[in-house]
């Protein structure tokens, strides 16, 4: 059975369908014609996703009589371009897509966020609809509105918040997910539950080994128990005020963006950085927000039983302080921490001792 998170925003009337669908890629067509009423989509998928499941996606769209074009985008982060950006104008020109068509980004957090970004800027803005197809973007990226590419001076750079109109989140597409990055995803999952919500943390311990191996039932748990968290966070707080409550989102992603910085977004996938990152951020709550030591080798243990990065590279403590200095979130120039002082009740992000961070990076593997 379907389950349908109706998402709204407050001060804009955008509106975002979230369906739980296992297998629902079948019913893509009828999705997009009650999302987005459009007689026409320009599909942007993932060229790997493609050949797994495109057909599948075109098959539906044709039941529902939907006009399509595909442009299918080579696999990984060197897609979120601005070269891609323009490939993607270029399509929707090519279609002569109008403001009564749409987007369908097929594929996962990349696909998401290059579509989601031509979207925001085709004709100033048309509407699109996401079919994440990994396990990190159906429980994290393909849901908030964030939407971006990358350019040589960092990462989304350049972006617009644009809200899919919807979002097709069919958990048996996770069958044919590489193991690698099956786990991954599973850090943003213990990211949020260890962020916001202690219920689900602990449901992840009682679930690690199904979760590890990738158990479909337990998986599809698991994204619509993310879903609704996320959800629940990005209608909070859309736009990540410096002191709202998606901000907790960030949790570990200080250590995790300036390591893939660092390593030139090479060698760790996101999700694994993150999990270092986790690993990091626990040890300055310890240290730093009260957090029970009990509580930090819980979450180590999780993360170790998932099969996640149990050390960080090694990588020089001060190149990863120069990329944090970098980052973009920042406060007035100085880089904010979220911490957890209980599991699921992380806290607004604040500044620590240089001292403590460079202990703490030490303690995690860096030299
Ligand atoms: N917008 C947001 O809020 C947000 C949040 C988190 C991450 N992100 C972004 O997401 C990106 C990472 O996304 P990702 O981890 O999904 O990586 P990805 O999109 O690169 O996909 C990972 C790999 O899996 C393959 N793949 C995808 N689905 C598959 C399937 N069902 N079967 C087989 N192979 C499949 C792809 O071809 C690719 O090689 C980063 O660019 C990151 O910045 C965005
Ligand atoms: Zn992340």
């Amino acid at each position: 059975m379907p389950r349908d998170l109706r998402l709204r925003y407050p001060g804009h009337p955008q509106r975002s369908l979230v369906r739980l669908t296992p297998g629902g890629l079948a019913r893509l067509g009828a999705f997009v014609h009650a999302t987005t009423g459009a007689g026409q989509v320009v599909l942007i998928a993932d060229r790997r996703v493609d050949a797994l499941h495109g057909a599948a996606a075109r098959r539906s769209l044709r039941g529902a009589a939907i006009a399509h074009t595909t442009l299918r985008v080579p696999p990984g982060e060197r897609s979120k371009s601005a070269a891609m950006l323009a490939r993607c104008w270029d399509a929707c020109a090519a279609a002569a897509l109008g403001r009564d068509g749409a987007i369908v980004a097929l594929g996962g957090g990349v696909v998401g966020d290059l579509a989601g970004f031509a979207a925001a800027t085709w004709l100033r803005g048309v509407p699109w609809v996401g079919v994440p197809t990994t396990l990190l973007a159906q429980v994290d990226s393909a849901v908030g509105g964030k939407t971006a590419i990358d350019l040589a001076a960092g990462k989304n750079l350049a972006g617009a918040f644009h809200q899919p109109v919807g979002v097709l989140v069919d958990s048996t597409l996770l069958a044919t997910l590489p193991a690698r990055h099956r786990r991954a995803g599973l850090a943003e999952v213990v990211k949020i539950a260890f962020a916001c919500d202690a219920a689900l943390f602990a449901w992840c311990e009682r679930h690690a080994d199904a979760l590890a191996a990738g158990d479909p039932a337990v998986l599809a748990r698991a994204v619509e128990r993310a879903v609704r968290l996320k959800a629940r966070v990005v209608q909070a707080d859309e736009r990540e005020r410096p002191d709202g409550p998606r901000t907790a989102l960030n949790l570990g992603h200080t250590t995790a963006h300036a390591l893939e910085r660092v390593l030139g977004y090479r060698g760790l996938l996101h999700g694994e950085a993150v999990a270092l990152g986790l690993r990091v951020a626990a040890d300055l709550s310890v240290r730093a927000a009260g957090l029970a030591p009990e509580q930090r080798i819980r979450l180590e243990a999780l993360l170790d039983h998932l099969g996640l990065p149990v050390r960080l590279p090694p990588v020089r403590v001060e190149a990863l302080l120069a990329a944090m200095a970098h980052d973009k979130k920042r406060a007035s120039g100085r880089v904010r921490w979220v911490l957890t002082p209980h599991g699921g009740a992380a806290t607004v992000p604040r500044v620590l001792e240089s001292a403590l961070v460079r202990s703490a990076l030490r303690g995690a593997g860096a030299r």
